[in-house]
């Protein structure tokens, strides 16, 4: 009785003292009038994590007094927490207290997909009291623009774009293979590589290869620090290159890189009408790829 007094003089001296303004803090000021725990209306109910990262699910209560906050996952209805101790069998899921905020948060570490879902942060009130949290989980995705086999004339600039979403943290390092040796920046003066960041959640890296030569075909690999890799494979074809891709499966070629190509169109001259699609095809790619 004694503090509810107290709240309500503190209010009403809060009142006299700020005016208009202080209006919205008055009425946060208010809640205060509550004897028993009661959940901060401005805690989080949505938050967004990437797979394989730590997150933190906050439940902040005030008054909490002697009561015991638990966290229950909504999916299976089990208890994860209560107050510090854990209680389930997966060490990933703990629970602490920052007192200076009153807050609880339930870490989950190492996210994975199906951790996706609702939890729910429950104080042992009579009734109890609910608030609810959806964890959300993002995958990043990461590919390599283009074809997974790209052609280029011999000479010409090639452009390799490695481009990831859904990243919601930037990797710390993009690193390229070719054929599994790590390409450096300015490396035999013809190579650049170009680092952006695209929005909240899209990084590109960009390999550049000024004046290709047969030796620059192969596979090339784009290799973030936080995730799965992505690679095609490169073919730098000689100026003689429409000659012999006519001479079908004979055309041994001296080009690495090259067989892969000749082994396809060899197979393909034993139907006419597929050779004929393969072929256009090919140029088309080709003429794409000599376009950018
Ligand atoms: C929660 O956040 C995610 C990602 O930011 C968003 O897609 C979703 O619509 C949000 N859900 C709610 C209920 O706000
Ligand atoms: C919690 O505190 C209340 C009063 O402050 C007391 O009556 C009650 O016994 C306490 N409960 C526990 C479990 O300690
Ligand atoms: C390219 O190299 C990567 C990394 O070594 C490998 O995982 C991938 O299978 C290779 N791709 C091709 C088409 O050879």
């Amino acid at each position: 009785m004694i503090t509810e007094h107290l709240y309500l003089l503190e209010f009403l001296i809060f009142i006299t003292v700020f005016s208009g303004s202080e209006a919205a803090h008055a009425v946060k000021r208010f809640t205060g009038l509550y004897t028993g725990p009661y959940f901060d209306p401005t805690t989080t109910t949505n938050i967004t994590t990437q797979l394989g990262t730590h997150a933190y699910l906050p439940c902040k209560v005030k008054q909490l007094g002697n009561k015991s906050v638990s966290w229950i996952r909504k999916r299976d209805a089990h208890i994860l927490t209560v107050d510090r101790y854990t209680f389930i069998a997966d060490d990933r899921f703990q629970a602490f207290l920052v007192e200076s905020t009153d807050t609880w948060t339930l870490q989950v570490k190492y996210v994975q997909a199906r951790d996706a879902g609702q939890y729910e942060c429950q104080v042992s009130t009579e009734p109890k009291m609910s608030h609810f949290i959806t964890l959300n989980v993002v995958v990043p995705k990461i590919e390599i623009l283009g074809e997974s086999d790209m052609f280029v004339k011999m000479g010409s600039t090639v452009q390799l774009k490695c481009v990831i979403t859904q990243s919601l943290e930037e990797p710390a390092y993009i690193f390229w293979y070719h054929d599994g040796d790590r390409v450096l920046k300015y490396d035999k003066n013809a190579i650049d590589i170009r680092l952006d960041r695209e929005g909240t959640d899209t990084t590109v890296s960009t390999l550049i290869i000024f004046h290709t030569s047969s030796e620059d075909s192969g596979n090339y690999t784009c290799s973030p620090s936080n995730l799965d890799s992505a690679s095609v494979l490169l073919h730098v074809l000689n100026g003689e290159h429409p000659a012999a891709m006519q001479r079908g499966k004979n055309s041994a070629s001296p080009i690495p890189g090259w067989s892969h190509l000749s082994i396809g169109l060899g197979l393909a001259a034993c139907t006419p009408p597929r050779f004929a699609i393969t072929v256009a095809l090919t140029l088309a790619i080709i003429s794409e790829v000599l376009a950018c």
